[in-house]
């Protein structure tokens, strides 16, 4: 009898698992989340181009994460820029886009530019920020989505963003199809006790929070580098694709 036999996949080179040597691609790794990823890719032996709007705030990460980063100012809600930042960059072998600056709000409070902003900064700025990628993306190798867990579980009245969050995971199931042997998922956290939020009035953060504790199975917000072991497990999983993984503490179940 023919033995079955399971065809190595296109990680194979070293194993998808395998990071060293790598290029990692963190779009908004100057801050957060996609900075926690930064220590960790680069701690498994990658290296890390890291972008954003800000020269100064890339520089520091950079710097702090050693000679294994570089990094290179872009606006993802500008094609010209996404352009020029990929043209700078050899290969690109895993991505992943957590930049993103939006407005928040009910629907008849919001006016229609707010209302559209997470469609045009986190929805469009990951698609044109894979389109750019694209031609430089390694076979074997994979793309993050930042979406959120609002998709499946609103926090309040925010219908545009709540839509922009499921329209993302969409987007991941789509260009899986596209781009295989890519790999594409994405990854839907809950709020994050981190770097977004410090930033943000301490009475929507406090108020934000409490909710979270409340409404959480885990009774508690996630720390960023929860989120960030998540996007290098999708980096490295070489079976998973078109995926949502939800690091949401339970929060989608009550
Ligand atoms: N933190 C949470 O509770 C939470 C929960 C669910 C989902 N998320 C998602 O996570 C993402 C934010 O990541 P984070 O929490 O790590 O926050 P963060 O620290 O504020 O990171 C965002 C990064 O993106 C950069 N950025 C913003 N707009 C940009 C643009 N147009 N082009 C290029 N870079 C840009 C920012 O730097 P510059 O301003 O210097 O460009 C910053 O470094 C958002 O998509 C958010 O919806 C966050």
């Amino acid at each position: 009898m023919a033995q079955a036999t399971t065809a190595p996949g296109p990680g194979a080179r070293g194993g998808a698992e395998d990071l060293r040597g790598r290029t990692v691609v963190l779009i908004g790794g100057g801050s957060g989340i996609g900075l926690r990823v930064a220590r960790r890719v680069v701690d498994a032996g990658a290296r890390v181009v890291l972008g954003g709007r800000t020269a100064a705030r890339l520089e520091s990460a950079a710097a702090e994460l050693g000679e294994a980063a570089t990094w290179r100012t872009v606006d993802t809600r500008d094609t010209d820029s996404l352009a020029a930042f990929f043209d700078g960059v050899e290969r690109v072998d895993h991505l992943f886009t957590s930049a993103a600056s939006y407005r928040v709000g009910p629907m008849r409070e919001l006016s229609d530019e707010d209302a559209a902003s997470p469609f045009d900064s986190k929805f469009w700025g990951q698609y044109h920020a894979v389109r750019a990628a694209a031609p430089k993306l390694a076979r074997d190798g994979s793309v993050v989505l930042m979406s959120g867990a609002a998709s499946a579980r609103p926090a309040g009245p925010a219908p545009a963003y709540v839509a922009c969050n499921a329209a993302i995971e969409g987007l991941g199931r789509g260009l899986a199809v596209e781009l295989a042997p890519v790999r594409v998922n994405a990854v839907a956290p809950g709020t994050v006790d981190g770097h977004l939020w410090a930033n943000r009035p301490a009475a929507d953060r406090d108020a934000a929070f409490a909710q979270y504790r409340r409404d959480a199975l885990l009774g508690r917000p996630a720390a960023e580098d929860e989120i960030a072991q998540a996007v290098v497990f999708l980096f490295t999983n070489g079976f998973t694709t078109g995926s949502t993984l939800y690091t949401d503490g339970g929060y989608t179940l009550r």
